[in-house]
């Protein structure tokens, strides 16, 4: 990573033009007010961390406006959002939280392409200064990148003038970036923020980067001090955090990085914040990859949210009642939360009977009635014998099927009636039981039913 004393050139020829375009102009219109304007977090790091030259693909951009404004109501971040969204009429507004944050949103636009740009609005303007004292101005912006996670994402690029391009690192965040290291600002930051703990790993896995050691320390002692008390998802969680963690979570088991940050996750104890009893031991690191697995051969155009399936086998440890209590908590899916409410029944209805079972066509009548992501889940974490059977069902004999349909009965000049579905089952029984191997065969086997049944 270069010494870099003016950044503008970098984020001038790194970003695409269309959206370096709208931030000069978000610039200008900054400027006019005598606010000060930023790009920070991601953006700025990442576009200090790759080194190649080729254009950043950012997609997500965080900008903070630092200035004093009249209105109480409405921030200078809002009213830049509003401004911008002037300009361009196909950004879509909205304005949460109380410090009036706004954000732009354009999708697929055909010059911006898929673009979320947050605009949040820094204290100065709670203050009855202008903007423009240099003291009140970097204690300001120094305060925002303060409430951040990590140094590495505790850097700021002004964009306004004077000094635009001037790289703004309080807190060693470029030492941080050179030497490949996750810390974070403040001793209490986990404590405060509990997600930090799966950002941390989020982006040492992602970036490769190591957690600095007192950093992985605070994790330690935030965890051991019982924040998941707080954040704990069987008691009672607040909605915000638990959003929060769901998304993290999501983050990280739908990465391609998934394997190691999991593995670091638990070396951390971190999985608690799900429940004090998920672990990610010998057995459940066998299932998860087992199912991930199963899932790319399954289902490779994800219609499963694999992810999704990846946390439910790590709940799956847990007994029903916690398992649903977990489940609905973080607020999964209806379709996860039945998954998980029925792993117990459908495990003890098919165990003895697939045991039991001498012909293919009992093995196809015990695993037909269930959905194939309830056998998935049920699959891998059955016995080896079991297992086999539920993965030769999913991948070839539920797709095995009688050679003649409805039709083709009624083509042969049967009048349709709750018969057909007789005659279509015993067909199937045979095609499955090997009896009957051609549409010729099932013709004749049809006939002599429908003769022997009147
Ligand atoms: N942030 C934070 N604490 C959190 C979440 C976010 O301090 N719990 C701050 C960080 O400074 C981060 C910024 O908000 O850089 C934006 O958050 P987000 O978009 O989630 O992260 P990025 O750094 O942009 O990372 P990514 O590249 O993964 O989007």
């Amino acid at each position: 990573i270069p010494v870099i004393s003016c950044l503008l050139p970098a984020i001038r020829d790194r970003l695409a033009a269309p959206i370096w375009k709208l931030l000069q102009l978000a610039a200008t219109e900054a400027q006019k007010r005598g606010w000060h304007l930023y790009v920070v977090g991601g953006a700025v790091r990442d576009l200090l961390l790759t080194e190649t030259q080729d254009i950043l693909l950012v997609q997500d951009i965080d900008l903070v406006v630092d200035g004093f404004h009249n209105s109480v109501e409405v921030g200078a971040g809002v009213e830049l959002a509003l401004i911008i969204q002037k300009m361009f009429p196909n950004a879509r507004l909205s304005v949460h939280g109380e410090f009036q944050t706004a954000a732009l949103l354009w999708h697929k636009d055909p010059e911006l392409g898929s673009l979320w740009i947050d605009i949040a609005t820094s204290r100065t303007e709670f203050y009855p200064y202008p903007a423009a004292n240099p003291e009140v101005e970097a204690s300001s912006i120094r305060q925002d990148l303060y409430r951040r996670d990590f140094t590495i994402n505790a850097l700021a690029v002004r964009l306004t003038p004077p000094r635009e391009g001037e790289l703004l690192d309080f807190f060693g965040g470029m030492i941080d970036l050179r030497s490949r290291q996750i810390r974070v600002l403040h001793a209490n930051s986990f404590i405060e923020d509990p997600t930090r703990i799966y950002r941390a790993v989020r982006f040492a896995v992602r970036l490769n980067f190591e957690l600095e050691p007192q950093t992985e320390d605070y994790i330690r002692y935030a965890i051991d001090s019982g924040i998941y008390e707080r954040l704990r998802l069987e008691n009672h969680p607040t909605p915000a955090l638990t959003t929060r963690l769901k998304a993290e979570l999501k983050y990280i088991l739908d990465s391609h990085y998934w394997q190691p940050a999991l593995k670091l996750l638990a070396h951390l104890d971190a999985l608690h914040c799900l429940h004090s009893e998920i672990v990610l031991d010998e057995s459940s690191w066998w299932q998860i990859r087992c199912i991930s697995r199963w899932l790319q051969y399954l289902d490779p155009y994800n219609q499963l949210e694999h992810w999704l399936i990846r946390l439910e086998i790590l709940i799956a440890q847990l007994n029903e009642e916690e398992r649903t209590k977990i489940a609905h908590n973080l607020n999964l899916p209806k379709e996860s939360i039945e998954r998980l409410k029925l792993i117990t029944k459908i495990e003890s209805e098919v165990k003895d009977k697939l045991l039991n079972c001498d012909r293919l066509s009992h093995i196809f009548r015990v695993l037909h009635p269930y959905k194939f992501s309830n056998l998935i889940l049920v699959g891998v974490r059955s016995p080896k014998k079991i297992r086999r059977l539920i993965w030769q069902y999913l991948t070839k004999w539920s797709k095995i099927q009688a050679p003649l349909t409805g039709d083709d009965l009624k083509a042969m000049g049967y009048k349709p009636g709750p018969k057909y579905k007789q005659v279509l089952d015993q067909l199937l029984t045979k095609t499955l039981d090997g009896d009957i191997k051609t549409r010729e065969e099932a013709e004749v086997f049809v006939k002599q039913m429908m003769i022997e049944q009147g």
